[in-house]
């Protein structure tokens, strides 16, 4: 293999990293939230983050990375590289989770980064371009929305005052908690890079159904996130006859069905999905007079994802009318579907190449960094199979052979960016 910044045979062709030392970092960063089903719930800005995040930053200090943190808490680890002035190759991902996450999302991209590193300093390796390990700040947004926030504010997609001041239901702010954890950071953010890539477990079950190891993400289905508020009367469940009722639980469920109607009605790729639900006073003998739930509408065209809203909207205005409640839909996260850097991907591609693993290509339901990061800078990500494609889970799961040929290929494919120094 040959690199392709400077068309050089690639010195660490035979190169592979340590998988035992991947699987054991990732195995003792799961211990910090883990939960009783073998998952992990590390919330983002909460003391478990914070804990999680000293540990990264021990690790990346211990493998004499120059870390530095950003406005937003994005912790950078970067490692020299012959030429100064060429812009850095990272790899990275985030360690916030879900309330019910699992071991691999996101750590896995973090830790393959760190890996990487510990790989080519074991073999001596000095690279052209710098190379940086990249842990972003509340990727989840299951607290604090927007979705992908950190990279987001990176990428110049948020503005910081606007991403300071969102609040979570108990009303703290992401300013605050930032601060209230020590990562309110005052290094610059949205700095040069000269390529990302990120891997990450699939968390869907197509590489598993096909029997391919590494999935060669060409880009991710578009997003649309709501918060939709519908407001009846609270009323005595009782004396209350059903046809004077302004119910808001009864309007949301019927909502509930739409949303999942709209979603198959844009099959195969259209998505619809309603998590989160907040019912008011949620007391078995009063009517609900206030409910709040979430939309989570994906899409592999914008115009199917626009169309999806102008689904929804009318059927907020149809139900609400029928049942006698207000409806207030809030558009709360949007990106389009994107594609990912071609010189990337197929720098993806030519590791899985000549690394002898089966791969295909695929696009990513799931929203991740990186594709902020594809906004600023060439960005590619590298999926692994995780066990029957569940994620989001106590019980995901990975492989450590399919987790250590993902980070071959993480290995690899930066090496090509970066180049090797001669
Ligand atoms: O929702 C997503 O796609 C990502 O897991 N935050
Ligand atoms: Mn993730
Ligand atoms: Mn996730």
């Amino acid at each position: 293999m040959n690199d392709v910044a400077t068309g050089a045979p690639r010195a660490g062709a035979a190169l592979r990293i340590d998988a035992d030392r991947l699987w054991r970092s990732l195995m003792d960063l799961a211990q910090i939230g883990a939960t009783p089903l073998g998952g992990v719930r590390r919330i983002t800005l909460t003391d478990l983050d914070r804990q999680g995040r000293d540990c990264v930053v021990g690790w990346l200090e211990g493998a004499g990375l120059e870390v530095r943190v950003d406005a937003i808490g994005n912790i950078f680890g970067r490692r020299a590289g012959r030429d100064a002035s060429r812009p850095p190759v990272v790899a990275g991902s985030h360690i916030d989770t879900q309330p019910s996450g699992g071991k691999f999302d996101g750590n896995y991209g973090v830790l393959a980064g760190l890996e990487v590193v510990r790989t080519l300093d074991d073999h001596g390796i000095r690279t052209e371009a710098p190379i940086e390990v990249a842990v972003w700040t509340n990727e989840e947004g299951t607290r604090f929305t927007p979705v992908m926030m950190g990279s987001g504010v990176f990428a110049g997609v948020f503005p910081l005052d606007y991403v300071r001041a969102r609040t979570d239901v108990d009303g703290k702010t992401v300013g605050d908690e930032l601060r209230r954890i020590g990562y309110a950071g005052t290094a610059p953010t949205g700095t040069p890079v000269g390529a990302y890539f990120e891997a990450h477990i699939e968390q869907g079950p197509i590489l598993e159904d096909t029997k391919n190891t590494i999935g060669v993400v060409t880009g991710a289905l578009g997003q649309r996130w709501y918060d939709v508020t519908v407001t009846g009367m609270n009323a005595h469940a009782g004396p209350t006859p059903m046809k004077l009722r302004r119910d808001a639980l009864l309007a949301a469920s019927q909502l509930v069905v739409e949303v999942n109607r709209i979603a198959h009605g844009e099959a195969p790729h259209g998505r619809g999905t309603v998590g989160f639900m907040q019912v008011a006073p949620n007391s078995r003998n009063v009517v609900p007079g206030e409910v709040r739930f979430s939309v989570d509408f994906r899409h592999a065209t914008d115009a199917g994802l626009k169309a999806m809203e102008q689904a929804l909207r009318a059927a907020c205005a149809r139900v609400g009318a029928a049942c006698s409640v207000d409806v207030a839909v809030e558009e709360v996260v949007y990106f389009p579907p994107c594609r990912f850097d071609e010189a990337c991907v197929a720098a993806v591609r030519s590791g899985a190449q000549a690394l002898g693993l089966p791969h295909m290509e695929i696009v990513s339901g799931a929203g991740h960094d990186a594709v902020y990061v594809a906004r600023v800078a060439p960005t590619a990500m590298i999926f692994v199979p995780c066990k029957d494609g569940i994620s989001h889970n106590e019980i995901e799961d990975a492989q450590p052979a399919d987790l250590a040929a993902g980070c071959n290929v993480l290995l690899h494919a930066m090496l090509a960016r970066a180049g090797v120094a001669v």
